[in-house]
């Protein structure tokens, strides 16, 4: 069951750090990035905020390099999802503009919420510690020198209900991934149910509302502020 109207925040709280060796930091421009975003926005939100309960996963704060790595692998037909495919074509989507969508997306710190979960917590704390080692110990992703495919994407801050639909897709072998199709053999719906309602309660936070203010303010100037504000006036993290 979910509580959907819990107001708490929302925040991967990932360094924005470079990851990918062949990234040229002076290349990359986040404004050009929030251009390219116009296109995605239409799915995922104006801030990457992810919506429709999940079906349009969250992508701000994301570790760049998962973002860079997935869109790739829906261009190559790797990861097969139909409504991402038209807008990873190299036509529509250039490897410069995916570095810098991907760059801006990565460090946005938005302040809106997600679905609460119903669960036993404490039990998923305890099935937490298998998923630690990659994915970070709250959550929030992590990184493993050298090798960017065997990265783990931040979990805690993400829609529950796209990160049940992705481990029923490694279950079944939709999506692809070493590490993860045994993982997700291993795990009941029950345990990942109590690991998610875990995750929710990492994402509580004192002050970030604050914090994200600040942040989006020194990065981009009162464009990003203001988008911040419209999308919590209207609660679209909900929806
Ligand atoms: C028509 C709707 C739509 C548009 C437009 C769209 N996406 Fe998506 N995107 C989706 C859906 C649906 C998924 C979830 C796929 C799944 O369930 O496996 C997704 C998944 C993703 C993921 C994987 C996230 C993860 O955590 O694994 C990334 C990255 C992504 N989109 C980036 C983008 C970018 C960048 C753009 C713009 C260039 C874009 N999307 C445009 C619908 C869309
Ligand atoms: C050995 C490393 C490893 C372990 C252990 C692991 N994962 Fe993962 N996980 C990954 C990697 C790598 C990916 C990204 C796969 C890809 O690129 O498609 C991933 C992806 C995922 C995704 C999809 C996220 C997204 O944004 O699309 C979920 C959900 C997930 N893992 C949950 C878990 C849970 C829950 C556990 C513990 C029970 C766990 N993982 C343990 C490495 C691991």
């Amino acid at each position: 069951m979910t509580r959907s109207i819990l107001s708490f925040c929302l925040v991967f709280f990932l360094p924005f750090v470079a990851i990918a060796q062949e990234i040229n930091e002076d290349d990359v421009d986040l404004y050009n990035g929030r251009d390219v975003n116009i296109v995605c926005a239409a799915c995922h939100g104006e801030l990457g905020q992810g919506g429709n309960k999940g079906e349009y996963p969250r992508l701000a704060g994301q570790m760049r390099s998962i973002l860079i790595r997935q869109l790739r692998s829906f261009r190559d037909r790797k990861r097969i999802n139909i409504p991402m495919l038209p807008y990873t074509e190299e036509r529509e989507l250039p490897e410069e503009d995916m570095i810098d969508v991907a760059s801006y997306l990565s460090s946005l710190r938005i302040d809106v919420t997600i679905p609460y979960v119903e669960g036993d917590v404490k039990a998923g704390k305890k099935l937490f510690k298998d998923c630690r080692k990659c994915h970070g110990k709250e959550g929030r992703g992590k990184e493993k020198k050298g090798e960017s495919n065997k990265h783990g994407p931040a979990l805690t801050g993400q829609y529950p209900s796209y990160l049940i639909r992705q481990m029923s897709n490694f279950k079944k072998g939709i999506r692809k991934h070493e590490d993860m199709e045994e993982t997700a053999q291993d795990i009941t719906d029950e345990e990942l149910n109590d690991i998610l309602a875990y995750l929710v309660t990492l994402e509580r936070h004192p002050g970030l509302a604050e914090e994200v203010e600040k942040e989006n303010e020194r990065r981009f100037g009162t464009v990003i502020n203001s988008l911040s504000e419209t999308i919590k006036a209207s609660g679209s993290g909900e929806k």
